[in-house]
């Protein structure tokens, strides 16, 4: 039973700002912000990139800056992706496992600036590390094989947990790795180390100034299709989930952000655990176009974008923006 009009005006609650800020919904706080970072070899290095205008790779010493600089805005996380230099990568992406490559190297900087004081999530694939650009090991077809990449997915969420990552967090979308890195973190001495699955990753359009800033998008031929989703499903989503949940997975990620927030939601509804969503790099450079354009401002846009995660039922966001982001959350 509800009132009608004119008992009932929605617009009363809306007429002063204490009053819209007491019935607000959802809140955004840096606590919800995970902040990707690119990591490149060397020290003072800075690269930008040019798809993701704002955006640089930093060398570790720039990473263990920039992680100070999240922890004292506020922001609990931050995410490592390495752009691994061309005499590294191969066709096995060997350099995965390498306990001195970049990625160890910059969870260690983090480390030695932070302490336990901010988290380090870390991507388990293997595209930064490969020749052809693809998230695993490939057939004479150029097919990405299941099994014999998870064989080395676990080996590479090793490396990282050993380097001193808390979040393992696989975006290759093979069956099974997630059992399977659980396993292998709790019968090697690492039982509190997070899994973070990319439960539902869709092969999306939206990854281009990624592939950019680690350096595959000139190696990769093809696309990903025959292991990310098909952006026409839902009901799969759903099963991604249910599947990663049950081999052990703490939380679940949906990706890209904003156009699959029918996803977060359902994911949400339906299992009610801890939910993230990646406003990818493609959003980020959305964004960006429409500032420079003059289409829109840049800190509204932003902030009702990180909202809408919230809304959908997010536990918190992976954003290029977390640190801006931060900064206006804190005035
Ligand atoms: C690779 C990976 C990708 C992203 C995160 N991990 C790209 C891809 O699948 O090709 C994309 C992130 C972004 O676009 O910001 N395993």
């Amino acid at each position: 039973m509800t009132a009608s009009y004119p008992n009932l005006r929605l617009r009363r609650t809306r007429t002063h700002g204490w009053s819209r800020a007491m019935h607000r919904e959802n809140v955004l706080t840096p606590s919800d912000l995970i902040w990707p970072l690119f990591v490149t070899e060397g020290s003072g290095v800075e690269e930008p990139i040019a798809t993701l205008p704002g955006v640089s790779r930093w060398s570790t010493d720039g990473i263990a800056a920039r992680a100070k600089e999240a922890m004292e805005l506020g922001i609990p996380c931050i995410s490592l992706f390495p752009n691994t230099p061309a005499d590294k990568r191969s066709d096995e992406g060997a350099e995965a496992l390498n306990p001195d490559n970049l990625m160890c190297r910059a969870i260690k900087s983090i480390r030695d600036a932070c302490g336990d004081g901010i988290g380090v999530l870390t991507d388990v694939a293997l595209d930064p590390y490969t020749a052809h650009g693809q998230d695993g090991l490939v057939d004479a077809s150029g097919y990405v094989l299941n099994d014999d990449t998870v064989a080395v997915l676990v080996d590479q969420a090793l490396n990282q947990a050993q380097a001193g990552a808390d979040i393992i967090a696989p975006s290759d979308m093979m069956d099974g790795r997630v059992h399977a890195i659980r396993m292998a973190l709790e019968m090697n001495g690492h039982p509190n180390v997070q899994i973070m699955s990319y439960a539902a990753k869709y092969a999306s359009a939206f990854y281009g100034p990624f592939r950019d800033a680690v350096g595959s998008r000139g190696l990769l031929k093809g696309d990903k299709k025959t292991y990310q989703m098909d952006p026409a499903n839902a009901q799969e989503a759903l099963r991604e989930v249910a599947l990663d949940l049950a081999e052990g997975a703490d939380s679940v990620m949906v990706k890209p952000g904003l156009p699959y927030l029918d996803i977060v939601a359902k994911v949400k509804q339906r299992f009610d655990v801890p939910v993230f969503a990646y406003q990818v790099s493609g959003e980020y450079a959305m964004i960006e176009a429409a500032v420079a354009a003059g289409a829109g401002d840049r800190d509204a846009l932003v902030l009702e974008t990180l909202m809408a995660f919230k809304r959908a039922g997010c536990a918190g966001v992976l954003t290029y923006h977390a640190a801006h982001a931060a900064r206006l959350l804190n005035g």
